[in-house]
């Protein structure tokens, strides 16, 4: 392939895909542009905002400069890839794209604008993929003349880290195009897991019970936030308990997504948002960002220890219940989402692992808990609250009259 731009040398030269613009150069296309700049390709980051611009070259030379202090890669890689992306404030100069990739603010009115001007620039074959948290790909895809072309790659934060990333085709989607993406993604050293155009995805529909629970718990009076996260992290092995991850993510942003992805499922009590996170939330206890959420934090974002936290006279039992619940659910969640063919096995499994450090997939770890664990823990829970929302998943009811295992049998 002959390149336009002479900054570099492919990595990968049979990938066909080695033109990529990126449009939306906030936190996650600055994150993609490094991505597929140091797998070798030629990048055009796109933004409306200049200072947007400014700010992901100056952060991109800051977290470089880094990489090459601690002997992660050398001046001549940190040269490189800083040369392969150019920083562009028109639409128009993305035309050349073999792939397009958009990470805008989450609305979907601009997005399809968005979508409609970039298809009448690029050529007929160029992908054009959409890294919504939250949005419908197929709806995206209807902003296009040819939706065929449209697809879901939706990477985690921060993307440079963050193994995972889910491919979603849309109905729309061609095989072609899936395929390409796929290989594409692999390519730029990601784990793909492929998941319906459904909400949340993989990650944001079977991780909810991690935070909704947790959240339950608390609101029944069993726990305060400490004994939870230290439930979950000493028997769990979780690298953060749930309150301290969502201070970590933000109140804020993590009750939207809650919120989105409940209203997304038709009101399914199984995601059903917390008045607690929702006063977080509006009193501006945002978390780490904003110093005080469910814990305190000081100036540099460290978590002040809380003087109520007394783990080592926690309630053995207690905490065990409390671990129980929030991994059944968890389990459920990702049982049912393989039932309802959202992905794979595999994929469920690779998806929270790599896409949110989860110690273990959450089907396999069914497989080691037994299918009846599962299920006894799921009744029970069912027949003390009597809520739709501790419905056992149909898939592992057959599992257990099967007597089978998710992976080993
Ligand atoms: P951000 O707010 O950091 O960046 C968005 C950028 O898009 C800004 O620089 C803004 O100037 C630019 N922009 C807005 N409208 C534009 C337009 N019409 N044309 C060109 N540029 C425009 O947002 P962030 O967090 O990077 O999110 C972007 C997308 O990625 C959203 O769809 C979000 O749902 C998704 N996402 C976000 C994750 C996160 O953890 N922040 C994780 C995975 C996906």
């Amino acid at each position: 392939m002959t390149l336009s731009n002479q900054k570099s040398t492919i990595v990968n030269p049979q990938s066909t895909i080695s033109k990529i613009g990126i449009i939306g150069a906030g936190t996650m296309g600055s994150g993609i542009a490094q991505v597929a700049s140091t797998a070798g390709c030629v990048v055009k980051l796109f933004d409306l905002n200049q200072a947007a611009l400014d700010k992901a070259e100056a952060s991109l030379e800051k977290i470089m400069t880094r990489l090459v202090e601690k002997g992660r890669v050398t001046s001549e890689e940190k040269k490189r890839i800083q040369d392969n992306i150019s920083y562009v404030n028109s639409l128009k100069e993305l035309a050349d794209s073999h792939m397009t990739i958009e990470a805008i603010v989450e609305n979907l009115d601009i997005k399809k604008k968005v979508f409609q001007e970039l298809e009448s620039y690029v050529s007929d074959d160029c992908i054009i993929a959409s890294n919504t948290s939250s949005l419908s790909i197929a709806s995206i895809a209807s902003s296009l003349e040819n939706p065929n072309r449209c697809v879901g790659i939706h990477f985690f934060n921060p993307a440079p880290l963050m193994k995972l990333v889910e491919v979603i085709p849309a109905i729309q989607t061609s095989y072609e195009v899936l395929e390409e993406s796929i290989d594409t993604i692999s390519s730029w050293k990601k784990v793909v897991a492929v998941a319906k155009d459904t909400p949340g995805f993989i990650v944001n529909r079977v991780a909810r019970p991690f935070y909704g629970e947790a959240l339950r718990i608390y609101e029944e009076g069993i726990a305060n936030f400490s004994t939870i996260d230290h439930a979950m992290k000493s028997l769990g092995g979780f690298r953060m308990g749930p309150f301290e991850l969502m201070d970590f993510i933000g109140n804020d942003v993590n009750y939207t997504v809650t919120e989105t992805v409940f209203t997304a499922f038709y009101f399914d009590p199984r995601y059903k948002p917390s008045f607690t996170q929702k006063r977080f939330s509006e009193a501006g206890y945002l978390g780490r960002k904003s110093g005080v959420g469910y814990y305190e934090y000081d100036h540099n974002g460290k978590k002040v220890e809380n003087s109520d936290v007394a783990t080592s006279t926690i309630d053995a039992t207690v905490t065990e219940q409390i671990f129980n619940r929030v991994l059944v659910m968890l389990i459920n969640e990702a049982a049912d989402a393989l039932f309802l063919n959202i992905a794979s096995a595999e994929d469920i499994d690779s998806a929270m692992t790599k896409g949110v450090n989860y110690p273990k997939g959450l089907l396999a770890w069914a497989d080691e808990k037994g299918m009846d664990w599962c299920v006894e823990k799921l009744d029970t829970l069912y027949d003390e609250y009597r809520e739709d929302r501790y419905r056992c998943s149909p898939m592992l009811r057959r599992m257990n009259r099967a007597n089978k295992t998710f992976f080993n049998k």
